[in-house]
């Protein structure tokens, strides 16, 4: 397990060739305009792999409530490239929220959320989980915008919160920007950066 602060992903690209800073500026201007935001989600070990999918759909920001050091396991290193925020509280959050002008989407199970596939996407959303242990907060989710849910038919009371993440943003991306082209595919891997081929 590999604790990571903020200021270490700092550290490392003040240290950075121009190569690998102009590849993490590419990568900067394909971004969609949405945002994802975990709340307590650094202690636990879903974070690395949270930022690989949200790395993979172009996700915007990442926002971190609560805790900001994080275990990343899972990222495959790929949470260097990601564009994280760090939110000390609730209140903190709703304020930069607004500020930035998204649309909080609290995704919870809740018997008063929309199912995912009918849910018609705001232009700037922001989708707010919560922690594998305790889910969102109820503070938190009644101070959204609206609520999406995934629809479950099985015995499972609820998804890994990674897992439910991947599924939103493969339904964002894939319904909101469906004209976007995915990245080249060489040897059965997508190439993150057409023109280096590497990340
Ligand atoms: C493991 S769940 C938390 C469950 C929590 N222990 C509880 O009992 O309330 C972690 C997070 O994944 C997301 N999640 C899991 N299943 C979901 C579903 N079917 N629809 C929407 N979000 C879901 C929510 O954000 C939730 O807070």
């Amino acid at each position: 397990m590999t604790r990571v602060r903020l200021e270490d992903i700092e550290r490392f690209w003040r240290d950075q060739n121009p190569r690998r800073r102009a590849l993490r500026e590419r990568i900067d201007a394909r971004r969609l305009p949405y945002a994802v935001a975990v709340e307590n989600l650094s202690k636990d070990r879903n974070l690395g792999n949270l930022m690989r999918t949200a790395n993979a759909f172009l996700c915007g920001e990442i926002l971190l409530i609560g805790g900001a050091a994080f275990d990343e396991s899972g990222s495959g290193g790929i949470y260097r490239f990601e564009r994280l925020r760090h939110l000390a509280d609730g209140e903190t959050f709703l304020a930069y929220a607004r500020e930035a002008g998204y649309t909080v989407i609290a995704v919870e199970i809740d018997p008063r959320a929309e199912l995912l596939h009918r849910f018609v996407y705001p232009p700037k959303p922001l989708f707010l989980f919560g922690s594998e242990l305790q889910g969102l907060s109820p503070a938190l989710a009644e101070r959204a915008d609206s609520r999406l849910m995934i629809p479950q038919y099985g015995l499972i009371p609820c998804l890994n919160v990674t897992i439910s993440c991947s599924i939103v943003l493969y339904d964002h991306v894939t319904r909101a920007h469906a004209d976007l082209a995915p990245a080249p595919v060489k040897a059965s891997k997508y190439q993150l950066d057409p023109r280096s081929g590497r990340a």
